[in-house]
């Protein structure tokens, strides 16, 4: 008997299905870690009984290994440290995405200072991952005066490229002497995995260096260059910087870019969201993640914003309780198609760490794993799309919101995350755009949303208004 003639519409799914190719790569894991902020003026400070100098004159109690009111001190560092030797002594790779000094006036600080502190931190990680390629980014702490960073060269950029030698190839130098920016393929022979490493401080709205400039250091354009080689050439890139676009999760319409070049990233993720597997930035101090959609809503990318190692309190007005616990984080992802897989925690309860032992004993205080990504959330990676059932969950259901915003300040803060909480997170994650996140805010604000609502209905039955996404 023939075979019942098979529809050509069945063929084509087959077809793409046998061109994908077998698993090659495996996976394998690197460490993220970010926002040191080392406070080198803290045990000084803590034995002359004064409050720490990144404290802000917010008095607290100096304990040995740190202050949920200070940045890190040294003791704190040298744990973390211990901590990924630990856990995961050769990852494949080391993602820092910067911040390095403390939260102290310029005044106290000075170019030959912010480098020493460069310096001392880059040592750190090269002795604890010593002949192991470090992906590092400059955060806007690590330039004096801070965030004025330039679109061209400069003293601080050479000597950091001079300090990061050991981690460059010969071609990112040139490079990141005149806009502290680079790409390189990822070591190991037929990888085509690219880190993209970014300078968005030049993007920071406190740079005035930059302010009316259309695309400074050229990056922009860089950037698409490099997706678009990027894409000839099949690559799959990670892109990686310190100030992410879009909104801190932690107050309502605070943005880090500038409007335009906010509108810019985003364009540029949109247009090549085929060759980015995902996106790792830091700054925020806090563990969050930010989706990209296409235009017609289709999840095409994530960005992590991983927890910091300073548990220093936020000064930002409107903030409530915003410290965090110090943390680090592993990422497992397939070696080939650079799909993130998994994303490991660790994190140190700075109060009992202090309540415990002191430093001088060389007893280090254990970093405990905080959360498995695919355990915590239920899902099978962290590929956009896992991600986007992620942030469905915590907008459904207020258990596992509650779950993410513990993980939000690494445990710190364990208060119900109600209304107002909600809303600003579930908006900031949602909504990198401007405009986007203002109408998310407002759709969703509990006033305006209880008194509207009725009138909404009306005119979606009546087909004047497009349903807004309710979160
Ligand atoms: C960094 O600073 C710490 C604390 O002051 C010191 O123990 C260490 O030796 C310094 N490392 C380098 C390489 O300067
Ligand atoms: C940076 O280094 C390059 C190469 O060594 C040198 O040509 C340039 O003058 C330096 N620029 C500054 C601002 O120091
Ligand atoms: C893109 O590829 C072209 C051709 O190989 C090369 O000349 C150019 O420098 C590349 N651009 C970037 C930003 O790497
Ligand atoms: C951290 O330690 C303190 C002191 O032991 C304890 O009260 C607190 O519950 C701990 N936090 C977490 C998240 O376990
Ligand atoms: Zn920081
Ligand atoms: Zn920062």
């Amino acid at each position: 008997m023939p075979p019942p003639a098979r529809p050509a519409a069945l063929l084509l799914p087959c077809l793409l299905a046998a061109a994908v190719p077998a698993a090659g790569g495996g996976s394998a894991r690197f460490w993220h870690l970010t926002d040191l902020h080392w406070d080198p003026g803290y045990e000084a400070a803590a034995a002359a009984g004064r409050p720490c100098p990144s404290g802000g004159g917010r008095a607290a109690r100096a304990g040995p290994w740190g202050s949920h009111a200070c940045d890190a001190p040294w003791s704190l560092l040298r744990s973390a440290a211990r901590a990924m030797r630990g856990r995961l002594p050769a990852p494949h790779f080391v993602l820092w995405t910067g911040d390095d000094t403390p939260h102290v006036p310029n005044e106290q600080l000075g170019e030959e200072k912010v480098l020493h502190i460069i310096a001392n931190l880059t040592s750190l990680i090269k002795e604890t991952f010593p002949g192991t390629k470090v992906y590092a980014a400059m955060g806007n702490h690590d330039f004096h005066p801070k965030n004025q960073f330039p679109g061209k060269e400069h003293r601080i950029y050479n000597q950091t490229a001079e300090l990061w030698r050991p981690w460059l190839n010969d071609a990112s130098l040139p490079l990141f002497r005149t806009g502290a920016f680079y790409s390189e393929k990822l070591p190991g022979p037929g990888m085509r995995g690219r880190m993209v490493v970014l300078n968005t401080n030049l993007y920071y709205d406190q740079n005035d260096e930059t302010a009316g400039e259309e695309d400074p250091g050229g990056q922009f354009q860089w950037l698409e260059e490099t997706l678009t080689n990027a894409s000839r050439d099949n690559e799959m890139v990670y892109i990686v910087g310190h100030v992410p676009p879009g909104f801190f999760e932690k107050k309502r319409g605070k943005a880090w870019f500038r409007r335009g070049f906010n509108e810019r990233y985003l364009a540029i993720v949109q247009k090549h969201h085929g060759v980015i597997a995902a996106q790792f930035f830091g700054h925020h101090h806090t563990d969050s993640f930010r989706m990209f959609y296409s235009h017609t809503g289709t999840p095409i990318n994530v960005m992590f914003l991983a927890p910091g190692v300073t548990p220093w309190k936020t000064t930002l007005p409107g903030v409530s309780n915003g410290a965090n616990n110090p943390a680090i984080r592993v990422i497992s992802y397939d070696q080939d198609t650079l799909q993130v897989l998994d994303m490991v925690t660790y994190y140190l309860n700075l109060t009992r760490a202090n309540m415990m032992a002191s430093p001088w004993q060389e007893e280090f205080p254990e970093w405990e794993e905080e959360y498995r990504l695919t355990e915590a959330f239920q899902v099978p990676d962290g590929s956009a799309r896992s991600m986007q059932t992620v942030l469905e969950r915590i907008s459904r259901d207020p258990h596992y919101l509650q779950l993410y915003y513990e993980f939000n300040s690494a445990r710190y803060d364990l208060e119900p995350c109600q209304q107002e909480c909600r809303v600003d997170h579930l908006c900031a994650i949602r909504e990198v755009d401007f405009i986007k996140y203002d109408e998310c805010v407002k759709t969703n604000s509990s006033a305006s949303a209880a008194s509207s609502a009725w009138l909404l209905v009306f005119c979606m039955f009546l087909g004047f208004l497009s349903p807004q996404p309710v979160l």
